[in-house]
């Protein structure tokens, strides 16, 4: 994560190019790669961030020529950038950039499980490193199933290219779901320990790439108002939102496994809080904000069996209409199984036994197939005293709502009371609005673009420590355990 203090809004920040090093992406037919990593690579080398030395290996079982792996990529770019699905930020396609990148890249067709295509992926990359200069440096992106990343890492290692030697770094990054609970995560961290050192593993949440979810930190840390009123004395209660419209899509063999709750809690919605929540590092290295956060995940309150009952709701979507579309129920989609009782919904409530959080609500809440996409983090002020307008028409206060909107349409947001014109005291709650888009110039992103940067300079603030995967999963899986009851309601 670059911090800098630019000029005036709209200058755009001097490019640091990226070290010399090859990537190789174990699972690159897959949507993930298509619709994000690529996206990601092309934003990095149309902004001068990837180094001229650099080189990428795609791995699967396809049988595809690297003109043929090229030309499958390049369709991922272009709907890319025509549509971000986030609204209408579109940028032109930059042949220039795409050329860049197609012209390190090639395919190596493989299966994962067998240990005869690592000796062939070391060959591609001594030949990478003679023919682009890579140093001997290697990012290993693990986009594919979960229960491979042991087995990938494990196979990786026997053959000696997680070996870092002669200066070279080796660093391997992992996508969620990282265990499916305490004790597999555990297993997991144990299993990769054998082969690897703590700095070189990279776990990733995708919602740490998210532009307004690194601005959480500024928003506090870099601001003098905000800070001062940031705890119980003046915070009522703290909503996190993460909705969906979509809904399980063609994931099902994993959500049915999975459920709103592990998909979702333990990794991006504690991500947010313990964000919002942390007390300010002593500085923004790497452990010192990592080690913020993880604290908050302590200090979570512990669920046990009564509380879950009182504090955590489930629900499953039925048939309905989301944004004017008709959508299946949920035991109906493709691989659900009739008497599913998989979540698709939960909402919790939770408290921080700390000084700065003792007693303030925590609502958490996401799910999909919902009515609105939006991920929102609203943060409600206590009422002032009623007093002063006792003797007036007015009779009740709007309070105070600072909303951090993550995504689509991000921007922060502040409401307050204020006088409707006229003779009469009449008060009405208005919103003072900051939009990224009106103030900022910025071309579409996936997210991953910051991610997938920093790993290749080494800097791992934006990725999960074991303890912080964890202590997620400590809070989360207890609650998941536990079968919180299912709302009897419709939740679409
Ligand atoms: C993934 C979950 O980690 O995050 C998905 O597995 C979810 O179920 C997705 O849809 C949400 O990410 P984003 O970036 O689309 O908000």
């Amino acid at each position: 994560m670059d911090l800098r203090l630019d000029g005036p809004p709209g200058r755009t920040a001097r490019a640091v190019q990226g070290p010399p090093c090859a990537m190789v992406i174990f699972g690159s037919s897959g949507d993930l790669t298509k619709r994000l990593l690529i996206p990601a690579l092309y934003n990095l080398a149309k902004a001068g961030r990837l180094s001229d030395k650099f080189a990428l290996i795609g791995v699967d079982r396809t049988d595809r020529s690297h003109e043929e792996f090229r030309a499958y990529l390049a369709e991922g770019v272009r709907s890319f950038v025509s549509d971000t699905g986030t609204g209408p930020v579109t940028a032109p396609f930059d042949a220039r950039a795409w050329e860049f990148l197609a012209a390190r890249m090639t395919h190596l067709k493989g299966d994962v499980t067998d240990p005869e295509m690592y000796d062939r992926l070391a060959q591609a990359l001594k030949e990478a490193e003679s023919e682009h200069g890579t140093a001997g440096n290697v990012v290993f992106y693990l986009a594919v199933a979960a229960s491979l990343f042991g087995p990938v890492v494990e196979r990786l290692a026997a053959a000696g290219l997680t070996r870092e030697e002669n200066q070279h770094w080796r660093r391997v990054i992992i996508e969620k779901p990282f265990g499916h609970d305490l004790e597999s995560a555990r297993a997991l961290d144990a299993r990769l320990a054998k082969v690897l050192s703590e700095d070189q593993i990279y776990r990733m949440d995708h919602f740490l790439g998210k532009e307004t979810v690194q601005n959480i930190m500024v928003l506090r840390f870099a601001n003098g108002i905000f800070e001062p009123l940031w705890n119980r004395d003046h915070i009522d209660h703290v909503q996190i939102t993460v909705a969906e419209t979509v809904g399980v899509e063609r994931r099902a063999g994993f959500y049915e496994e999975t459920g709103a709750l592990r998909d979702m809690v333990p990794n991006h919605v504690f991500q947010l809080l313990s964000l919002t929540a942390m007390e300010p590092p002593n500085s923004f290295a790497a452990d010192a904000v990592r080690t913020e956060k993880d604290k908050v995940l302590e200090a979570v309150i512990p669920l046990d069996d009564n509380d879950v009952r009182r504090n955590v709701v489930r629900g499953q979507y039925t048939a309905g209409v989301v944004r004017g579309q008709p959508v299946k129920a949920y035991r109906e989609e493709e691989g659900v199984a009739p008497d599913s009782m998989t979540e698709t919904y939960v909402a919790l409530r939770l408290g921080i036994d700390n000084w700065r959080w003792a007693g303030v609500p925590f609502y958490m809440r996401t799910g999909k197939a919902l009515t609105r996409r939006t991920t929102e983090i609203a943060i409600q002020f206590k009422q002032v005293p009623f007093a002063l307008f006792r003797d007036t028409p007015v009779e009740t206060l709007t309070p105070n709502v600072l909303v951090m909107q993550i995504q689509p349409d991000e921007g922060i947001s502040l409401q307050f009371g204020a006088k409707r014109p006229g003779p009469d005291i009449h008060l009405g709650a208005v919103r003072m609005d900051f939009r990224y888009r009106d103030y900022f110039n910025t071309d579409p992103s996936t997210g991953y673009e910051t991610l997938v940067y920093d790993c290749m300079i080494g800097d791992p603030i934006l990725f999960q420590r074991a303890d912080s995967v964890e202590a997620g999963w400590a809070v989360g899986a207890a609650a998941v355990a536990r079968r919180p009851p299912m709302a009897p309601d419709r939740l679409t």
